[in-house]
């Protein structure tokens, strides 16, 4: 029979930090798609098998166009109208407006462009551990290494101001950190369109050496090359900064496999892609159905919400070998991580090359690194952030 999720759980259980709620495990035992009652009543879908999640987001009969996506999981929005994403903001819309925004760039995050980024992304990373190191233990993971590191890289490649960033790293912690309330995230959105506003007009003045600088040649307007920032920069600053802290919380609890990565660095590509399944801290994300679509043995209707938990799927005993279990050199790839479909990451070669480096350049700079307080005093993002992770990572180390 049809399992149904009558809540969207609000928290994880305790003393699980890296597993997904366990209504969510549950729901995926009962089958891959549950139904889900949104809290405005719209009577939606919860998806947490593996095979159906990444069936839907290659279907074009889903969109993610944002007007259509007014139903939250958590929050009853009543009966708002949603307008459409602001231009450039393609993340939010279908094909083919989506696609003319997302091709100038493809070309921009290559693997081969990534990895010439290589040299300083460690560059920025050994600043990063010398100074952590001067300053001596203890320290907060997050913000000496964890925010700063992939803060300064997405600001060097779009071309923004790293001194800037007290103007906007607070705002994009407001709209991805899920613990203000509406009328500051509205601010806080504001103040961000406005400084990008004042950057694309220095930029169409004074063009630098920059991935913005770049796109002014093409056909695309000052506000759209807004929406493409807002979208980079948000995308860029606190998706690999939560996985860098939290990735090393997950390592420093799991010591056996910390000692293997520490002894084999040829198994860090592994387990950086082991931490992505494991922690997929862009833990899920919403389709409309466009039509009426039949799958895993139900009809969903046209104008029907389903919510895809990624994290789930990437838990999944059925495409996972003891899923729950962070193995550093497990050999399944095809985590769901980073999405599937049209929509799949862009800045994944990025994430990637940010990972690779620091996580590594890390744990051997500090051989002796634990964490500072109890583990079940390290304090965490609530399920309403859209990105989970850590807030503040306290560790030490015999200096
Ligand atoms: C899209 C995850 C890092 C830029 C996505 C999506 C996921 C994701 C799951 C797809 C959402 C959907 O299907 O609706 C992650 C994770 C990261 C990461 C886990 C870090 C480990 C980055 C970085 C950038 C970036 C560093 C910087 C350039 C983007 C963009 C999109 C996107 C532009 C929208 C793509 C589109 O709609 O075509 N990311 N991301 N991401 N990501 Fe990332």
């Amino acid at each position: 029979s049809l399992h149904t999720v009558t809540t969207m759980p609000t928290a994880r259980q305790p003393g699980c930090p890296f597993d997904p709620p366990a209504e969510l495990i549950d729901a995926r035992e009962h089958g891959p798609i549950s139904r889900f009652p949104f809290p405005d009543g719209h009577q939606g879908w919860l998806v947490t098998g593996y095979d159906l999640i990444r069936s839907i987001l290659a279907d074009p009969r889903f969109s993610s166009r944002k007007e259509l996506m007014r139903h939250h999981p958590l929050v009853d929005y009543g009966d708002i109208e949603v307008p459409p994403a602001p231009p450039g903001e393609f993340l939010l819309m279908d094909e083919p407006q989506h696609g003319r925004y997302r091709k100038p760039l493809v070309g921009k995050f290559t693997v081969r462009r990534m990895r010439l980024l290589t040299e300083r992304v460690e560059q920025v990373t050994a600043e990063h551990l010398d100074a952590m190191e001067q300053a001596g233990p203890p320290a907060d993971l997050v913000t000496a290494f964890a925010k700063p590191i992939p803060a300064i890289i997405i600001c060097e490649l779009l071309g923004v101001p790293y001194e800037d960033r007290g103007s906007f790293q607070d705002n994009i912690d407001k709209f991805l950190g899920g613990e203000v309330g509406d009328e500051e995230l509205i601010a806080a959105y504001t103040a961000t369109q406005q400084y990008l506003a004042e950057l694309v007009a220095a930029k169409r003045a004074d063009p630098t050496d920059d991935l913005l600088s770049d796109l002014l040649d093409s056909d695309l307007t000052d506000e759209e090359l807004r929406g493409i920032a807002l979208i980079l920069l948000s995308a860029g600053f606190d998706t690999t900064a939560n996985m860098l802290a939290l990735g090393t919380f997950a390592l420093l609890q799991n010591p056996e496999q910390l000692a293997a990565l520490r002894a084999e660095p040829a198994l860090t590509d592994g387990a950086v892609e082991e931490l992505l399944r494991y922690l997929s801290v862009a833990k899920q994300f919403a389709r409309v159905a466009l039509e009426d679509v039949e799958l895993g043995g139900q009809t969903i209707k046209a104008g029907t919400t389903v919510i895809l938990s990624l994290h789930t799927a990437n838990r999944d005993p059925e495409r996972f070998t003891d899923p729950h279990v962070l193995d550093v050199r497990r050999q399944e790839g095809g985590h769901l991580a980073f999405s599937h479909g049209i929509h799949q990451c862009l800045g994944q070669q990025l994430a990637r090359v940010e990972m690779r480096v620091a996580l590594p350049a890390l744990l051997n700079r500090f051989p002796t690194l634990r964490l500072a307080v109890p583990a079940d005093e390290v304090a965490l993002r609530p399920e309403i952030a859209d990105i989970y992770g850590v807030k503040s990572l306290p560790v030490t180390w015999d200096a």
